[in-house]
């Protein structure tokens, strides 16, 4: 199997970060998720970032700085999965991934049937992701649709085009993504999926002091935008608690380290400031 379309700069190469790191976590005996697509995923972009000297240099920095983020971003993951099964087992039937990358929910947590799953990301990443997915026959178990778009568009309209109902609860997932937008594409990002969500639709997103000049920052924003064009801060544009609860959604807040306990991971970060945002509609 080959392909060509390995997106090797951009912002799509950070799902592919993301992808090495739950292929790792897969592999281990006390997984906290099964993700075989991830392996798929991974092998294909390899084969195609080592077939140059310089491509098979900058795999290595991408596999490094994926393992330097793997401990706290993999059980990322897995308390992202949590919300989505809470969601689902509250009658959400809709569910929304604003960034999905090389995202896989809709083949390997058995979700229903009669979920539907939309992901929304650049073309690019599908133009890797897709021929990946045919390649191994993979098939979603939840109804999937995949929303080549940018987030800086005006996304409600090719969603709501692909069956989205506004009149049903939706969960939206910002698993990672948003905080890549610019400040006022993020802010319109959430007030728009705001308008399309009825009562009991949920939100859920992770609250991180990023220190965007730390060294795995400083590397992730290199590898992106090159050596010499420094992408801009991360989570510049988020939309504080208080945004949320003044446009009508019921914030409830628990940190990190309370939301980890039950996963046995050594990932404290002993800062209370951080933590899990999980917004419902009221
Ligand atoms: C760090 S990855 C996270 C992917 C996925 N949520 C996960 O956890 O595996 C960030 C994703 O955001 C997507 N992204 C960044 N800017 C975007 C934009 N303007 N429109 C659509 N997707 C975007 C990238 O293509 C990438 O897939």
């Amino acid at each position: 199997m080959t392909h060509q379309n390995t997106p090797t700069e951009g912002v799509a190469l950070t799902a592919i970060g993301v992808a090495l790191i739950r292929e790792r976590e897969s592999r281990r005996p006390d997984r906290l998720y099964d993700d075989p697509l991830a392996t798929a995923f991974v092998d294909a972009a390899r084969r195609d970032f080592t077939r140059t000297e310089a491509g098979a240099a900058k795999w290595a920095r991408v596999e490094a700085l994926a393992e330097q983020f793997f401990a706290g971003r993999s059980v990322g993951v897995r308390l992202v999965d949590d919300r989505v099964t809470e969601a689902v087992a509250a009658g959400c039937r809709q569910i929304v991934l604003l960034g999905a990358g090389l995202d896989t929910r809709a083949f390997r947590m058995g979700l229903p049937a009669d979920v539907t799953v939309y992901e929304l990301d650049l073309p690019e990443l599908f133009a890797f992701k897709e021929p990946v997915l045919r390649a191994v026959r993979a098939a979603p178990t939840a109804r999937r649709h995949v929303l080549p778009i940018d987030l800086r568009t005006a996304w409600a309209v090719p969603l709501r085009e692909r069956g989205f109902r506004s009149d049903l609860p939706t969960h939206w997932v910002d698993e990672g993504a948003l905080p890549y937008l610019p400040p006022e594409d993020h802010l319109r990002t959430v007030a728009t999926l705001t308008t399309l969500s009825v009562p009991g639709s949920r939100f859920g997103l992770s609250r991180f002091a990023v220190d965007s000049d730390a060294p795995p920052y400083a590397e992730l924003r290199r590898l992106v935008s090159g050596d010499d064009a420094p992408m801009p801060p991360l989570e510049a544009g988020r939309p504080g608690q208080q945004w949320l609860v003044e446009h009508g959604w019921h914030v409830r807040f628990r940190t990190w380290d309370d939301e980890i306990v039950p996963l046995g991971r050594d990932v404290a970060v002993h800062d209370p400031k951080v933590g899990v945002v999980l917004a419902e509609r009221v």
